[in-house]
C-alpha cells in the first residue's frame, strides 16, 4: 500500500458516504450521499487526514481509492454473490430482522454466514493496510460487527472503535442466533463499543457474560489478556442548526407553500418519511388513518396524508413483499375515502434531496413516525429542527430510540392501533399553543445534542477506555453542513 494512505483515523462502514452517478453525457462521478453519519465524521475525518473504507453500491471492480469533498475514500467491491449473501442475505435478512425485535422472520443460512465473515475479513485487511501506527479505526454497524477482532488480531497497536446504529437485541432474542458467540468475540475486538441506548449496551454486556463468560462490572468487560472493552450508549443525532437554517431559507419556504397548493390547501397535511421497510410501521399507521377518516374524526376535504417511501432493499424478498401489501393498502384507502382531486393519500416511492425534504417537514402540521423498533429515527429529529415557528405536531413511536429524547412527542405504542389513531385525532386537534409547548422543549433538546456532539464524545470516550497506546487525535473544525437521513 502507498505510504500517502498512511491514516492516523480510518472509518470503516459497508457504505462510502457518496453515491455512483452518471452524468448527461454518460460519464460516471460521484456524490456525497445524504446521511448523518457523514455530517458527523466528515469535520474530524478532515482534520485528521482520514480515510473512509466502504462499498460504493453496485459490482464495480475496477475501483481505485479517489478524493471527493475533501475526503479520501478507497472503495470495496462486491462480487453478485457477496451482495446476495453478505448485504441481502446475512446483514438484511438474518441480523436485520433478528436485532428489529423479529419484525420478519430471520434466515438462518451457513453459505451467509461464510460469506459474511469473508466479507468482513476484506474490509478487516483493508483497514489494517492503511491505518499508521497506532491510528484510530471506526468501525459502524452491523454489517461489519467481526471486522474488530480481525483488524485486532493483524493490528495489535491500533485504538478501535465500533458503532452500532441499530437496536442490540435482549438475550431472549440474540440467544438465537447460531453464531451468537462469534459475532460477541467480534466486538469484543474493539476497545469501545458504541450503542444508541443505555439497555442495548446492557443487553450486550449480558449476553457477553453469559454466552462468552467475560467478567463484566457495569460498562465494563474484562477480557483474560487483561484488556478492557467498554460497552455505553452515544445516541446519534442530526446536524440541527444546518437544517433549520436550511429549513427557513427562501427557497424552501417558498417551495413548501407549492406543495401545500399542490395538496390542495388543505387545513392540516399529515406526513410520513421512512426508508421503505417492515421496521418502520408504515402498513398500521396509514391504516389508522383511513380508519380515522371512516369515522368521520377526520374529513379529507381538511386534511391529506402524504406518505413518502424512499426505495431500500429491493432486491430482499420481505421488501418486495412490503412494497406490494402497502401499494394496495394505499390504493384501496384512495378507492374508499377519496374524492375527485382529493386522495386521502399521496404515496411517492422515492428518494429526494435534503431541499425537498426541509420543505416537506415545513409543510406537515403533523408528522407521523410509528416504527415497531428503530434504533434512534432520524427523521424525527429532522422534523423537530426543521419547526423554527415553533408550530407542528409530532406523533413518535415509544419504541424508537429518539422516543428517550423527545419525550413532549404524542407517544404511541405502534401495534396498538385504536391508540394511535386516538393520537392522530388528539394531534390534529391540538391547540397551537400546546404545540407550541411541546415543540419548544424538543427543539431545545436536538439543539443541544446534535451530530457534532455524538461525535465528540464516541471519539473522546475512545481515546479514555484504559490500556490506550493510539495517538491523540485532533478534534474537529467544525463547518454547517446537513443531510437528511434514516
Ligand atoms: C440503516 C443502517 C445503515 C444503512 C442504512 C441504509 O440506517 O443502520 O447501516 O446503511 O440503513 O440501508 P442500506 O441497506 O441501503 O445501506
Amino acid at each position: 500500500m502507498v505510504r500517502s494512505m498512511q491514516a492516523d483515523l480510518v472509518v470503516v462502514a459497508n457504505r462510502l458516504p457518496v453515491d455512483r452517478i452518471t452524468d448527461s453525457d454518460g460519464s460516471k462521478g460521484w456524490r456525497t450521499s445524504p446521511g448523518g453519519l457523514v455530517t458527523a465524521i466528515e469535520p474530524v475525518l478532515r482534520e485528521n487526514d482520514g480515510v473512509w473504507i466502504g462499498w460504493p453500491g453496485g459490482t464495480d471492480t475496477d475501483l481505485e481509492p479517489f478524493t471527493e469533498d475533501g475526503m479520501r475514500l478507497i472503495p470495496m467491491s462486491m462480487s453478485q454473490e457477496e451482495i446476495e449473501e453478505h448485504y441481502e442475505g446475512f446483514s438484511n435478512a438474518t441480523l436485520w430482522p433478528l436485532y428489529h425485535d423479529l419484525a420478519a422472520r430471520p434466515e438462518f443460512h451457513r453459505e451467509w454466514w461464510d460469506t459474511y465473515q469473508r466479507v468482513n475479513k476484506r474490509f478487516a485487511e483493508k483497514a489494517a493496510s492503511v491505518a499508521a501506527e497506532g491510528a484510530t479505526v471506526w468501525v459502524h454497524d452491523y454489517q461489519l460487527q467481526l471486522v474488530p477482532a480481525m483488524l485486532r488480531e493483524l493490528r495489535p497497536d491500533l485504538k478501535i472503535g465500533f458503532y452500532l446504529h441499530i437496536p442490540f437485541p435482549p438475550a431472549e432474542l440474540f440467544s438465537q442466533l447460531p453464531w451468537r458467540r462469534q459475532i460477541l468475540e467480534g466486538l469484543l475486538g474493539a476497545d469501545l463499543v458504541g450503542f444508541q441506548l443505555a439497555g442495548a449496551a446492557q443487553n450486550f454486556i449480558r449476553l457477553v457474560r453469559q454466552r462468552v463468560g467475560h467478567k463484566t462490572h457495569r460498562d465494563l468487560v474484562y477480557l483474560p489478556d487483561g484488556r478492557t472493552v467498554r460497552a455505553a450508549a452515544y445516541p446519534i443525532s442530526i446536524d440541527a442548526a444546518g437544517l433549520e437554517e436550511l429549513a427557513q431559507t427562501e427557497s424552501v419556504l417558498a417551495r413548501s407553500k407549492e406543495i401545500r397548493e399542490a395538496l390542495g390547501n388543505p387545513r392540516q397535511v399529515f406526513l410520513g418519511v421512512d426508508r421503505l421497510d417492515y421496521t418502520k410501521g408504515i402498513y398500521a399507521r396509514l391504516r389508522a388513518f383511513a380508519e380515522v377518516i371512516a369515522d368521520g374524526d377526520i374529513d379529507v376535504d381538511d386534511a391529506v396524508f402524504v406518505q413518502v417511501a424512499v426505495p431500500s432493499r429491493e432486491q430482499v424478498e420481505t421488501y418486495k413483499v412490503l412494497r406490494d401489501e402497502i401499494e394496495r393498502l394505499v390504493g384501496r384507502i384512495n378507492g374508499d375515502h377519496g374524492k375527485l382531486g382529493r386522495p386521502a393519500i399521496h404515496y411517492l416511492h422515492s428518494s429526494y434531496p435534503r431541499d425537498e425534504m426541509a420543505a416537506l417537514y415545513r409543510t406537515a402540521d403533523v408528522m407521523v413516525v410509528t416504527p415497531y423498533r428503530d434504533g434512534m429515527n432520524l427523521v424525527a429529529k429532522e422534523y423537530v429542527a426543521c419547526r423554527g415557528a415553533d408550530d407542528g405536531a409530532l406523533i413518535l413511536s415509544e419504541f424508537a430510540g429518539a422516543a428517550d429524547e423527545l419525550r413532549q412527542a404524542w407517544l404511541v405504542n405502534p401495534y396498538d392501533l385504536n391508540g394511535m389513531k386516538q393520537a392522530l385525532v388528539d394531534a390534529y386537534r391540538a391547540e397551537d399553543r400546546e404545540r407550541a409547548r411541546r415543540m419548544r422543549a424538543m427543539r431545545k433538546t436536538i439543539r443541544q445534542h446534535d451530530v457534532a456532539a455524538w461525535a465528540d464524545s464516541f471519539m473522546t470516550s475512545l481515546t479514555e477506555v484504559p490500556g490506550n497506546h493510539a495517538k491523540t487525535l485532533k478534534p474537529a473544525r467544525r463547518s454547517g453542513v446537513d443531510a437528511v437521513g434514516d
